[in-house]
C-alpha cells in the first residue's frame, strides 16, 4: 500500500446516467456518502456534458470530479476531442486514462502514453488503467501488464509520479460480476509496485498508489482490501447506486 496517502474510490459511470437532472440527483447522494467518510477521496468521473453542473455541487471537500478520458492536444482541429485545460476550467482533478472500453474501441498504447502526459502535465491525479483479457497459466498475462505499464509511462519523469495512480482492471472481471479474487489482485499489486521499482526506484513506485476495478460491489469489497492491498477502487455498476457506492467508500473508510 502506498505509504503516505489517502485511500480512493473512484466512479467511473461510463455512459450513464441519461439526463443532467438523474446525474445531479447521484451526484448529490453520492457526495452524501461521502462526506460521512473523511478519510477517503471521492471521485465522480461523469460523462463530459455533465461536469460544469455537477461542479457546482462540489464543495472542495470528501467529493471531487474527474474526467473519463482526455485528448493530448491542446487545441486545433480534433472534432470530438475535449482537452486538459477545458477539463480544467470546468473543476476536473481527476482524469481516467487508457480503460478497456476505450481501448477496445481503437485506442492503443502509443495514445494512452500520450495522454497519461497531458493529464500528468495539466496536474491531474491521473487514474492510469492497465490490465488483461484473459489469464493464462503460464504468466502471459504479467508480462501483457508489464508492456501496458512501460508503455504508458515512457514520456513520465520522476517528478510527476505523485499524482499517478494505477488501476489494475482485468477486462475479463469488468461488468461481468466476478471479481478478481483477493489473491489475484495482491499478486498484481505487488507486480505493478515491482515493475514500477524497476523503472523509477523504490521510494518512488512507493508513492503511486493502486487501485482495482472489475466488478467491485458492497460483498467483495472488504476481502479486496484486506488481502488484495490495494489503495482504492474503481467501481463502474456499483457507482451509479449510491447505497452500494457508500458501502465501498465506508469499508475504505474503516480500513486503517
Ligand atoms: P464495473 O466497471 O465495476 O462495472 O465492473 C469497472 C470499470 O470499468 O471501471
Amino acid at each position: 500500500m502506498a505509504a503516505s496517502d489517502t485511500r480512493l474510490a473512484v466512479a467511473n459511470w461510463k455512459l450513464n446516467p441519461g439526463s443532467i437532472g438523474e446525474a445531479k440527483e447521484l451526484f448529490l447522494e453520492i457526495r452524501k456518502e461521502a462526506s460521512r467518510r473523511g478519510r477517503v477521496e471521492t471521485v465522480v468521473a461523469p460523462p463530459y456534458p455533465y461536469l460544469a453542473e455537477l461542479r457546482k455541487l462540489t464543495t472542495g471537500k470528501h467529493t471531487f470530479l474527474g474526467a473519463q478520458d482526455l485528448f493530448w492536444e491542446e487545441k486545433g482541429p480534433y472534432t470530438g476531442e475535449v482537452a486538459a485545460s477545458m477539463l480544467t476550467s470546468v473543476g476536473v482533478s481527476y482524469v481516467i486514462v487508457g480503460h478497456s472500453e476505450r481501448r477496445a474501441l481503437g485506442e492503443g498504447n502509443e495514445e494512452v502514453a500520450k495522454k497519461v502526459v497531458a493529464g500528468l502535465k495539466a496536474g491531474f491525479t491521473t487514474i492510469l488503467c492497465v490490465g488483461e483479457g484473459e489469464r493464462d497459466t503460464n504468466g502471459r498475462y504479467l508480462s501483457f501488464v508489464e508492456e501496458q505499464l512501460r508503455s504508458a509511462l515512457q514520456g513520465v519523469p520522476q517528478r510527476s509520479l505523485g499524482k499517478l495512480v494505477v488501476a489494475y482492471e482485468p477486462v475479463w472481471a469488468i461488468g461481468s460480476g466476478t471479481a478478481a479474487t483477493p489473491e489475484d489482485v495482491h499478486e498484481m499489486t505487488i507486480f505493478i509496485r515491482r515493475t514500477l521499482t524497476s523503472i523509477y526506484s523504490r521510494t518512488l513506485a512507493d508513492r503511486v498508489r493502486i487501485l482495482y476495478g472489475g466488478s467491485v460491489n458492497e460483498e467483495n469489497v472488504r476481502a479486496l482490501i484486506d488481502d488484495g492491498m490495494v489503495d482504492g477502487f474503481l467501481v463502474g455498476g456499483a457507482s451509479l447506486k449510491p447505497r452500494a457506492f457508500g458501502a465501498i467508500i465506508g469499508a475504505l473508510h474503516e480500513k486503517r
